[in-house]
């Protein structure tokens, strides 16, 4: 399936382990699409990893770098955009994200997050004494931010990146002849 024309680019947001680099990388692909991911963009730009970022200059820089990279990306056209999970917590990011394109919620339940995340190191917020019950509270706060800025969901739970990306192009296409019918 080819991308549909009248979208300017398409945004995944998600929690920790959701996917969406590895989905959105594999559209882009499929889409002849740029592939951005926000925090690659600010471990370039700080040339540290995201850890010692937050280690370094604390999370609230993190924070606004995240805000600045979705500025940066306001004239961008034909990319898929991965975000870091936190990118929904500022309020000002919202009109920001949903101005780039269409913007996709990769969801899955916390058994499968907690088994995708436990593997590697590289996310601070879960250095805790008790990572997944910090999984679970911060599922449940971002979980209806998440669902407010999204035009679509796809729930990623067993499922390979592959079918991740078939589904999250199928939901695409279901949304748009909605979004014609609506407006024609
Ligand atoms: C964060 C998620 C991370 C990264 C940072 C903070 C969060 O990105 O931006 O560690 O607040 O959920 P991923 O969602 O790609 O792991």
């Amino acid at each position: 399936m080819h991308f549909p024309g009248s979208v300017r680019n398409l945004i995944l947001v998600g929690f920790m382990g959701s996917g969406k680099s590895s989905v959105g990388r594999e559209i882009a692909r499929r889409w002849g699409f740029r592939f951005v991911d926000t925090d690659t963009t600010i471990r370039q730009k700080y040339r540290k990893s995201i850890p010692d970022i937050f280690a370094s200059f604390g999370e609230p820089v993190f924070r606004d770098e995240e805000n600045k990279a979705l500025q940066d990306l306001q004239n961008s056209r034909h990319a898929v955009i991965a975000t870091g999970g936190g990118i929904v917590l500022q309020p000002r990011n919202h009109p920001l994200l949903r101005s780039l394109g269409a913007v996709v919620w990769l969801t899955a339940s916390e058994e499968v997050i907690w088994d995708r995340v436990s593997r590697n190191q590289n996310r601070p917020l879960l250095r805790t004494k008790d990572p997944r019950s910090t999984i679970s509270h911060l599922m449940s706060t971002r979980y209806p931010l998440y669902g407010s800025v999204a035009d679509i969901t796809v729930e990623t739970s067993g499922l390979t990146h592959q079918e991740v990306a078939d589904r999250t192009v199928a939901a695409l296409h279901v949304w748009l002849t909605d979004q014609n019918e609506d407006h024609p």
